[in-house]
C-alpha cells in the first residue's frame, strides 16, 4: 500500500494525520471554534476533549489503510508544532467513479495569505498524480466568499446548487456544488 506521504511546499508542510498530532489538533480546534463554527456540524458533547481527537486520528489512519480517505494537516515550516489547518480528500470512489470530495479549513490568524491555495495546489497534485482520481468535488455555502474565490482560482467549475445539502451549524444549509477534473487522466490505471 502507498504511504500517505507528508507533502511539502514554500511555506507548509502537509502532513498525514496521525494520534500524535491528536493535541495540537485540539488546540487548533479550540482556537478557531467560532471561526470554523458557521461551516462545520455543530460540535457534539466530546467534540473538544483530547479522548475525542486521538479517536478521530485513529479513525483517519484506518480510512486511509482502507483506500477511503486521505486527510492531512498543515503546519508552518517555521513552527511545524502547531497546527494552522486541515485539508481533508474523502468519500474516495474507485470503480467506474473514480472521485473524492475535497474538505479544508485554516487558522483564522492564517487566511488572507495564500496558504491554503498553496496547500491545496500540493493535494490536487497529489490526488491526481498519485491517486490517479478523475474528478474532484468541492462545494461551499454561497455565503462562504473566501471558499467561492479559493476554489475558483483553483480552477473549479460550478455544476449546480444543492438546496439543504447539508446539517451544518444547527439547520440545513443550501450549497453550491463545484469540481475539478483531472486533465491528464489515464484510464488504463482503472483497468
Ligand atoms: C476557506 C479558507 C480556507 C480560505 O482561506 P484564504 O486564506 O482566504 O485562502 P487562500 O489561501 O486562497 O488565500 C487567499 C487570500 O490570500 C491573499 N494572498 C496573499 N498572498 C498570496 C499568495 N502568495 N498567493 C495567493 N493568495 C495570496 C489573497 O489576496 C487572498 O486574500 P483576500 O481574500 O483578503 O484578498 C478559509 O477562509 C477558512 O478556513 N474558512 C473557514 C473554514 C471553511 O470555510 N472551510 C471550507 C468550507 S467549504
Amino acid at each position: 500500500m502507498l504511504l500517505q506521504p507528508t507533502l511539502e511546499t514554500l511555506r507548509l508542510r502537509v502532513a498525514p494525520v496521525d494520534p500524535i498530532l491528536a493535541p495540537a489538533m485540539l488546540d487548533y480546534q479550540i482556537r478557531n471554534r467560532a471561526h470554523l463554527a458557521p461551516w462545520d456540524p455543530t460540535p457534539g458533547a466530546q467534540f473538544f476533549t483530547l479522548a475525542f481527537w486521538q479517536s478521530r486520528c485513529r479513525l483517519r489512519v484506518r480510512e486511509w489503510q482502507e483506500g477511503r480517505c486521505a486527510s492531512f494537516v498543515l503546519q508552518a515550516r517555521q513552527a511545524p508544532q502547531q497546527v494552522i489547518g486541515t485539508v481533508s480528500l474523502s468519500q474516495i470512489q474507485r470503480g467506474v467513479a473514480q472521485y473524492a470530495m475535497l474538505g479544508y479549513g485554516l487558522d483564522q490568524r492564517c487566511e488572507g495569505k495564500g496558504l491554503m491555495f498553496e496547500a491545496l495546489q500540493a493535494v490536487l497534485a497529489f490526488a491526481f498524480d498519485d491517486l490517479k482520481l478523475h474528478r474532484l468535488q468541492a462545494n461551499y455555502q454561497p455565503a462562504n466568499l473566501r471558499s467561492a474565490a479559493l476554489l475558483a482560482r483553483l480552477g473549479f467549475q460550478i455544476e449546480g446548487r444543492a438546496n439543504q445539502y447539508l446539517f451544518l451549524d444547527g439547520a440545513w444549509r443550501d450549497h453550491v456544488m463545484t469540481a475539478l477534473i483531472n486533465p491528464n487522466f489515464d484510464a488504463s490505471d482503472m483497468l
